[in-house]
C-alpha cells in the first residue's frame, strides 16, 4: 500500500466547483491584488481567532518580520525564540538586523521551554517569539507573565496552528500579534504562498496594513509614512482562503481522529515515544511526529513498505552554516539537538484514511519486532 505525507489532490477535489467559482469571480473582478476576497478573508480569519484584525500578507516569513518590525524591533534588539522550528523564524529577526537569542526546548512538546527564556532576558531583549511547533501551541501563560514584567513583545509564530487552542483560546490571539503561514500543505493552505497576521491592537493591525503596502498612506495615495514593503496578499490567495476557512474545524477534527488512531496502533511499541497533548492543549497534528532511537533505520523500513516519511528539522538551526555566527556550538542547546536526531513525522492529512493509518502502525510494530 502507498502512504504519501501528503497529496493535496484530494482536498481539491472535494471542494473543486466552490473553488472555481470563487476564482471566476476573483478574475472577473480583476481584484488580483489585495481586493474583495482578501478583506472577506481577513475579517472571517479575525472571527475565528477571536481577535479584532487580520492582515493578509505575501506569507508567514514576512507575516513574522511585519509583526516583529511594527512592534518596534529594529537593530541591536534581542528576541528571544526557539531553533526548533523552521528557518524563517530565526532568519525574520535576522533581516531587522536584530539577533536571535535562543532558548531550548522542552522535550515533550517540542516548544521553547519558559524556564530558560526567563534565564536569557536582557536589558536589549525586546521581543518573545515562541512557534506553536507541530500544530500544537506553546506554554503561553508564563511567556504572557514574562513578558508582562519585563516590558516586551510576546508574537505567537503560529504558522503551523491554525485552529490550536491554548486553554480554550485560539492560536492567533495570545499574544500581541500572532503569524500564520498559508503555505499549501498548512491546515489552512492557500494554491501559492500566503501568509496572515492577527491582532487585538488596532494601531498594530494599521502599521502592517501600512508596512505590507510600501508604507503608503491609505488616504494619500502615493505619500509614504515611512518606507515599508511589498507584502500584500494576492485576490486568488484569499479567495482560496476564503472558500477552505470553514472546513477548517472539520479538518483538524479528523487530524485530531487520526492522531487517535496512530495511538492506539502504536502505544505498545515501546521504542517510540508518540505524540503528547498537554492539559493545557487543543492540538491540531499539523505533523503527526513520533521519537525514535532508530530514526533513519526506521524510515528506510516504512519507505521500503511504500510508506512516506519526514524529518521536521534534521538539522538544529543554530549549527546551520546560516546560523553559525550566532556562536552556539554542538551541546548547546541539547534538547533540540536530541530531538532532531530521533524525530520522524508520519503520513498526517485530513484526507488520509483509516486503512492506511492501520497499515503505517502495522508496519512500524513488524519492524520492531524484527
Ligand atoms: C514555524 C514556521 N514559521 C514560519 C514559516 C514561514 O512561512 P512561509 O513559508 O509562508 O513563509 C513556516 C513555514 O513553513 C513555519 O513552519
Amino acid at each position: 500500500m502507498k502512504v504519501p505525507m501528503n497529496d493535496l489532490r484530494l482536498q481539491h477535489a472535494a471542494i473543486r466547483t466552490e473553488m472555481e467559482a470563487a476564482l471566476a469571480q476573483v478574475m472577473a473582478n480583476c481584484s488580483f491584488i489585495l481586493g474583495p476576497a482578501v478583506a472577506a478573508f481577513e475579517q472571517a480569519y479575525a472571527a475565528f481567532c477571536g481577535v479584532g484584525h487580520c492582515v493578509g500578507v505575501s506569507n508567514g516569513t514576512d507575516a513574522l518580520k511585519l509583526a516583529l518590525r511594527a512592534a518596534g524591533v529594529g537593530r541591536g534588539d534581542e528576541v528571544i525564540t526557539t531553533p526548533h522550528t523552521f528557518a524563517a523564524t530565526i532568519e525574520a529577526i535576522c533581516e531587522l538586523g536584530a539577533k536571535p537569542v535562543l532558548a531550548d526546548i522542552e522535550p515533550r512538546y517540542f516548544s521553547i521551554d519558559p524556564a530558560q527564556v526567563a534565564r536569557l532576558v536582557t536589558p536589549r531583549t525586546r521581543a518573545l517569539l515562541p512557534v506553536h511547533i507541530y500544530g500544537h501551541p506553546a506554554d503561553m501563560d508564563p511567556l504572557t507573565e514574562l513578558a508582562a514584567r519585563h516590558g516586551l513583545a510576546l508574537i505567537e509564530d503560529a504558522a503551523q496552528a491554525q485552529g490550536a487552542r491554548y486553554k480554550g483560546r485560539r492560536a492567533g490571539s495570545l499574544g500581541l500579534a500572532a503569524c500564520f503561514s498559508f503555505y499549501p500543505g498548512k491546515n489552512l493552505g492557500a494554491y501559492g504562498d500566503a501568509g496572515g497576521l492577527t491582532t487585538s491592537d488596532a494601531d498594530l493591525a494599521a502599521k502592517v496594513r501600512l508596512l505590507r503596502n510600501h508604507g503608503q498612506d491609505p488616504a494619500k495615495k502615493f505619500f509614504y509614512q515611512e518606507p515599508g514593503y511589498n507584502h500584500r496578499m494576492d485576490g486568488f490567495q484569499g479567495a482560496v482562503l476564503g472558500v477552505k476557512l470553514p472546513y477548517l474545524e472539520g479538518w483538524n477534527e479528523r487530524r485530531r481522529q487520526l492522531a487517535a488512531r496512530y495511538r492506539q496502533g502504536l502505544q505498545e511499541v515501546a521504542e517510540l515515544v508518540l505524540p503528547a497533548e498537554a492539559e493545557y492543549a487543543h492540538h491540531v497534528y499539523h505533523l503527526y511526529v513520533v521519537r525514535a532511537q532508530d530514526r533513519d533505520r526506521l524510515a528506510a523500513a516504512l519507505k521500503q513498505a511504500g510508506i512516506d516519511t519526514a524529518v521536521q528539522y534534521p538539522h538544529p538551526l543554530h549549527l546551520t552554516a546560516a546560523y553559525a555566527s550566532l556562536g552556539y556550538g554542538p551541546g548547546a542547546l541539547p534538547e533540540c539537538e536530541r530531538a532532531c536526531s530521533q524525530i520522524l513525522s508520519l503520513p498526517m492529512f485530513p484526507e488520509l484514511e483509516e486503512a492506511q493509518v492501520d497499515f503505517v502502525a502495522e508496519q512500524i510494530r513488524r519492524h520492531y519486532r524484527g
